[in-house]
């Protein structure tokens, strides 16, 4: 709030004033799509909103917000998201380059009316419209409002400007079930001391990185429904995307993001070398084949460092490999000689490890846990086996209901999680594709917005009462979700 400024940091104020102005406004933003003009939500998040550009331009003189490629400048200052308001800037830096806006601006004499007549206005643009900052302009003059104004979104020419949300999805489909096959290859390439098709693991990688900078909700989405194919397989590729859909959350820059996915991908290349009658048993291992299998991180790391074709990314790729079943307080093996912190990526992908393992369906029970008792286990060891602040952005990735899961709504409908909102304070109120039982199956219903509120009273239109199996109603989640 603008009352907090003078005890900050002279560096953090534009952050911290163009963080309160992005997440309000892309609220009423969001809010103008989905409501009346005259409903009491947009009343409310009309009022929130102009509190805070009140209070900016109080103390700035003014809002001016441009986007710059994929930055953002407040005041001429560039900003950049803390991990729990990355999803929204990432959301209203969508919707502003889809719509061709880079620029807003707000002087004294901004009304809660204008802030609202702007939003409208944005929301009701054409996608692609080179000109749409024209109509706006046009338009504001027309109401004779002068203290705002909007501007062009300047493009690059080899800037790519808006990929079909269609096209996305199945960019990232494919890019999730070749990493599978390519999982598959390296197991069968060491049992066969063949060797390792590294390059080919890297381009994936590559890509699977673009897909995660782009929208990474398929990709989590692929990762939370386990059922695809043999465990071992979409583990190591699910751990390199949670990995990668971290990494991007705490501000890792894309060239990394691949490495942390080859990290992820490649975590467990020890366990090829354990012999198949331990690796498979699920429970009742005896102290010798315990040890034999904790051997697993150390085994990996030597494998690692004992191949030339990793390039820079060998250092790390060994500590994805030695640190994941390592503790942020040490504890956890193979316990290291030296009491060194864990690496960024060992913390990383020990997180996405960690979950992985809990969430997959074993042979009984079928469905060991659901995810929010795994977040409940993992938040218990804060601190403690894990990174609080890197475990804290993880659970906010993951959401209260995670992609894919069956939920039960108060209304009596059933409806499969097909999109966590970007707004940490609706993380319990995801987006849910409804299904609905006719003719001896499940079809799949509309798409709706548990965060969407009644216009006239102002309570949430749906809710989640509980989750369920899917495995028990026999429905395959995986149908509804892509
Ligand atoms: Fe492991």
């Amino acid at each position: 709030m603008p009352d907090a400024k003078p005890t900050l940091d002279h560096e953090q104020i534009p952050a911290k004033l163009g963080t309160e102005f992005i997440t309000q406004f892309y609220r009423l933003l969001k809010g103008a799509t989905l409501y009346d003009r005259k409903s009491v939500v947009i009343d409310r998040l009309t009022q929130e909103c102009l509190q805070v550009v009140n209070g900016i331009i109080q103390w700035e003189g003014k809002i001016l917000l441009r986007i710059v490629r994929d930055h953002f400048f407040f005041n001429d200052t560039p900003i950049l998201a803390s991990a729990d308001k990355y999803p929204i800037f990432k959301a209203f830096w969508q919707e502003m380059r889809k719509r061709r806006i880079g620029r807003m601006e707000f002087s004294e004499g901004a009304s809660g009316e204008h802030l609202k007549d702007l939003a409208y206005l944005l929301s009701g643009l054409e996608e692609n419209h080179e000109n749409n900052y024209l109509a706006i302009k046009k338009q504001l003059e027309q109401r004779n409002i002068r203290s705002v104004d909007v501007g062009k979104l300047e493009v690059s020419r080899n800037e790519e400007i808006e990929i079909d949300s269609e096209d996305r999805k199945k960019y990232s489909r494919e890019v999730y079930f070749r990493s599978i096959g390519l999982a598959k290859e390296v197991v069968e390439s060491i049992h066969q001391q063949k060797p390792l098709p590294i390059r080919k693991a890297k381009r994936l990688m590559q890509k699977a990185a673009n897909a995660v900078m782009q929208d990474d909700s398929t990709l989590l989405g692929l990762a939370n429904i386990k059922n695809y194919d043999e465990s071992t397989f979409n583990h190591s590729v699910n751990v390199a995307i949670y990995a990668m859909a971290l990494g991007q959350r705490i501000g890792i820059p894309k060239k990394h993001l691949s490495h942390l996915g080859m990290a992820g991908l490649f975590h467990d290349i020890g366990k090829t070398k354990i012999p198949e009658e331990i690796l498979n048993k699920t429970e009742g291992l005896s102290p010798e084949e315990r040890s034999i299998m904790r051997s697993h991180p150390v085994i990996g790391a030597e494998l690692i460092m004992r191949m030339k074709e990793w390039g820079e990314l060998s250092a790390r790729m060994t500590e994805g490999a030695f640190e994941h079943h390592l503790r942020y307080d040490l504890t956890g093996y193979p316990r290291p000689a030296q009491k060194k912190k864990m690496t960024l990526f060992g913390r990383i992908v020990s997180i996405g490890n960690f979950y992985d393992a809990l969430a997959r369906p074993r042979v009984s029970p079928r469905f060991p846990y659901v995810s929010e008792k795994i977040l409940e286990i993992m938040l218990e060891r804060s601190g403690k086996d894990f990174d609080s602040g890197i475990l804290k952005v993880f659970i906010n990735m993951i959401g209260a209901f995670p992609l894919g899961t069956l939920a039960l709504l108060n209304t009596h409908e059933l409806g499969i999680v097909t999109r966590i909102q970007e707004d940490t304070e609706l993380l319990d109120r995801p987006k849910v594709c409804l299904i609905y039982y006719s003719d001896g199956e499940y079809r799949k219903g509309k798409v709706v917005d548990l965060g969407e509120m009644d216009e006239v009273s102002g309570d949430f239109k749906k809710s989640i009462v509980k989750t369920l199996d899917p495995n028990e109603y026999n429905i395959n989640v995986a149908e509804y979700f892509i």
